[in-house]
């Protein structure tokens, strides 16, 4: 079943009922501005920190779900409604949301009345436009009463929703005409404030949430709509909140729009005040000056959509099949813009308060978003790197506002030093920009330890190699790529953190991941070695690739698949002997993505054994057989249901690890029906089973051992995104950008007769255009680039702003 449907030309998803199985979410800004917004008007604002510059109230986990947002509560006689259905939930005659990329259109309809509500942050500011237009489309005049109204964070989300002692008396406001400053703790040392603002002066204003709901009314009834109007209160402490009250006659077939606005303003320490205890406005003024009128939307609207075409522009495929070409060429590309800048901080699984950004995942958001904006993910690998210890070993997490790592989570996670390699190596095939290798950044936050990120990934690389345990394997830590396999916690106390428990590195469990790991990346280590003359460098390294390729092939294999882990006891974790968890997901895709046994056949045979163990219809599970009790000696892993998160569910993110090992082998049929299978648009018309978005991946679908099978939850900030774009753009597809250029290499199914690229690579236009006379699934017989044949399937770089015809045929 459906609940909406794909515009492709408009690049948006049109939702046509309010009451889809979850909030189906969108992202207004890419920059430092956000808000997080609902198809039904739900959801919060935040500056760069989810966490600490919350501006917006949000309640996680409430009932009704959904509640607090930027809703407008419109009266018509006796009947209040909201254009998007929530918090009143009255019935709505009509209904359509189109979340499109960076802004979102909620267009409601009742009694002849038809209202758009229409929101965007526009490029380069920090603030959220909302515009309302009403028109009445009844024969009849009519006398609506409108009502805005958000409910201020007081800034710090954590101790905003459990410091009442204190905060209950904090609050303070200031109104000057049509706007509404909330400037609690700027008294003293905040340089921020919030403004709430409409283009025309209302006709009444509330900033005290008890004036405007009551202290026992709700967002869904709210005291000053549904009674006497607004009563201009002044909030002192308690909640304050901006509502206004505009009171509108419309003639028949007359139109009213009104402009609204949510700013975040900062002032330097010596401006703060223009009288003692005044908020100097200058600047929000200026704000509200940009968007003096409604047809100011209009051109931030433009500007946003000129914007994005020139970012998706980058990659654009046609292959025929509409599925695969929307998700390539819209969605997938705008959930990488959405990961690169959240990571796993606010979405609506994820709260904003607990993680920053996350060590391994925001470098494996690099590799689907480099080729968007290289410039952007420059600064970022330097933020990352700066986090790293100088031993290699890096914090797990750091804080997007300071950029400091966070001493709560610390260090331990062994596979997180490769990823920086990962990372990097992206950025330098992408780029071709060695210049980054040279530039200065930190250990552990101290300018004092600065060293060039070449020195930063010597250090990764040795990191693992001076971390091996009793079978040469890397030591796994306090955990590899999956958080919740934790062999050093042996956690027995409830509320324990399963991250943090424990020693953080065991001198004894060790990981046939990282080891994988360690081979794939290493070998990316060995070739910037060689690129930048370290011959001996590169020769060391690929000694000790070599031999860790022995020794997963030994250690490391089972017998029909490689095996997981050892744990503390140096038990086999993820092999035949193993009552539950024989096989998992994670060593089968990184070593066969590394090339271990490609040769030799473990690699197709590790495959096969995903294929006839791991399997499902709705995606690859993560391990089987699912465990049925907690297990003291693997951690979180144990802690979760049959089916759910790392314990079998099918865990998104590493299902493109599969697609991209299958094309090493040749197999384009099995590849893209791995992709296939958890691709939200291939699964558009399951979408009561799957519940979240049909636009976006959920960090993991319910397994077959969870009574609720096919079923999606943590939507959005997943490093699906990133993977599954590189396994269709660089393994299907196989546009691969490499050291030396851009290499075509494509893996697809035997009946794809062909398709057209078109990539923009280090300021060229590469257009690309593939045939598959034979119906062969892999293989380049032949490539012409601008007509000549090429040596071979690489295309040597080309010039800045060329345009380049590219002829490949596969055979
Ligand atoms: C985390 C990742 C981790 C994955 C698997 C995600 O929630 O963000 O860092 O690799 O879970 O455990």
């Amino acid at each position: 079943m459906q609940y909406g449907r794909f515009d492709d030309a408009r690049r948006e998803y049109v939702i046509t009922t309010p009451r889809t199985p979850l909030p189906w979410i969108n992202y207004l800004g890419s920059e430092e501005f956000f808000t997080i917004l609902s198809n039904t008007a739900g959801g919060y604002s935040f500056y760069r920190d989810a966490r600490l510059r919350r501006l917006t109230r949000y309640r996680y986990n409430n009932a009704p779900l959904d509640q607090e947002g930027f809703h407008v509560y419109i009266r018509d006689g006796e009947t209040v409604w909201n254009p998007g259905w929530q918090p009143t939930q009255t019935e709505l005659d009509r209904y359509e949301c189109r979340h499109g990329l960076g802004y979102t259109l909620i267009e409601g309809g009742k009694n002849g009345v038809l209202a758009r509500q229409e929101l965007l942050v526009p490029q380069g500011d920090n603030c959220l436009l909302m515009r309302l237009t009403l028109r009445n489309e009844s024969g009849a005049a009519k006398r609506l009463r409108v009502f805005p109204y958000v409910e201020f964070c007081l800034w710090d989300a954590m101790d905003d929703s459990s410091n009442f002692q204190r905060n209950f008396s904090t609050g303070e406001v200031e109104v000057v005409g049509p706007a509404i400053y909330h400037k609690t703790e700027y008294r003293e040392r905040r340089d921020h404030y919030a403004v709430f603002w409409a283009d025309r002066q209302p006709d009444a204003f509330d900033t005290a949430r008890d004036a405007f709901l009551g202290v026992y009314g709700s967002p869904a009834r709210p005291e000053a709509v549904f009674g006497g109007g607004c009563t201009g209160s002044l909030a002192h402490g308690w909640q304050p909140v901006a509502a206004q009250q505009f009171d509108l006659p419309l003639a028949p077939g007359a139109e009213e729009t009104i402009l609204f606005g949510l700013g975040y303003i900062e002032n330097p320490a010596a401006e703060k005040f223009t009288a003692p205890g005044v908020v100097n406005k200058s600047r929000a003024e200026a704000m509200m000056a940009r968007y003096a009128d409604a047809a100011s939307f209009d051109a931030a609207l433009e500007a946003l959509r000129g914007h994005w075409s020139a970012l998706l522009g980058g990659f654009q495929v046609s292959t025929g099949e509409a599925k695969l070409d929307r998700m390539v060429n819209i969605w997938n590309q705008y959930q990488c813009m959405v990961t690169f800048n959240m990571s796993r901080s606010a979405s609506y699984f994820e709260s904003g308060m607990g993680r920053g950004m996350g060590f391994r995942d925001s470098c494996q958001d690099l590799l689907g978003f480099v080729h968007m904006i290289p410039e952007r993910a420059r600064q970022r690998i330097l933020d990352i790197a700066a986090t790293q210890f100088p031993d290699g070993s890096a914090y797990h997490q750091y804080q997007p506002l300071t950029k400091k790592g966070n001493l709560a989570v610390g260090s331990g996670f062994n596979d997180d030093p490769l990823w920086l390699i990962a990372g990097t190596d992206a950025y330098l095939r992408e780029t071709g920009d060695w210049s980054i290798l040279d530039e200065l950044c930190d250990f552990d936050n101290d300018p004092q330890l600065a060293q060039p990120l070449l020195e930063h990934l010597r250090r990764s690389f040795r990191y693992t190699c001076t971390h091996l345990g009793p079978h040469g394997l890397p030591l796994i830590g306090r955990a590899d790529w999956n958080d919740c396999l934790n062999l050093n916690c042996f956690s027995e106390h409830p509320g324990e953190s399963f991250q943090i428990t424990g020693p953080s590195e065991g001198p004894v469990a060790e990981s046939v991941f990282i080891a994988g790991m360690f081979v794939k990346y290493g070998r990316a280590w060995a070739a910037i070695c060689r690129h930048l003359g370290l011959d001996a460098e590169a020769a060391e390294a690929e000694t000790a690739i070599a031999d860790m390729e022995k020794t997963v092939l030994d250690a490391g294999w089972d017998g029909e698949w490689f095996r997981r882990a050892y744990d503390a006891f140096g038990h086999v974790i993820g092999g035949r002997e193993c009552e539950e968890g024989q096989i998992f997901i994670e060593p089968q895709g990184m070593c066969v993505m590394a090339g271990i046994g490609k040769e030799s056949g473990e690699a197709a045979r590790a495959l096969r054994s995903v294929e006839e163990r791991l399997d499902t219809k709705y995606g690859i599970v993560l391990l089987q057989p699912a465990y049925t009790r907690y297990h003291l000696e693997l951690g979180e892993i144990s802690s979760y249901p049959p089916g759910y998160k790392e314990n079998a569910g099918i865990f998104c993110h590493n299902n493109p690890w599969i697609v991209c090992a299958e094309t090493e082998l040749g197999h384009g049929d099995r590849a893209f029906e791995v992709y296939r299978r958890t691709c939200p648009a291939f699964i558009e018309d399951i979408s009561e089973i799957h519940r979240t978005e049909p636009y976006v991946y959920s960090q993991m679908v319910a397994g077959r051992d969870a009574p609720s099978f096919g079923e999606g939850k943590n939507s959005w900030l997943t490093g699906t995104a990133a993977w599954t774009f590189l396994s269709v753009s660089q393994a299907i597809l196989g546009v691969k950008p490499t050291l030396d250029g851009l290499a075509i290499d494509p893996c697809v199914p035997a009946d794809v007769k062909g398709f057209s690229v078109v990539r923009r690579y280090r300021g060229a236009e590469y257009r690309i255009r593939v045939e598959n006379p034979d119906g062969v699934q892999k293989g380049v017989r032949r490539m012409l680039v601008d007509g000549k044949a090429a040596d071979g399937n690489l295309i040597p770089v080309q010039p800045a702003g060329s345009v380049v015809e590219v002829l490949v045929t596969m055979g």
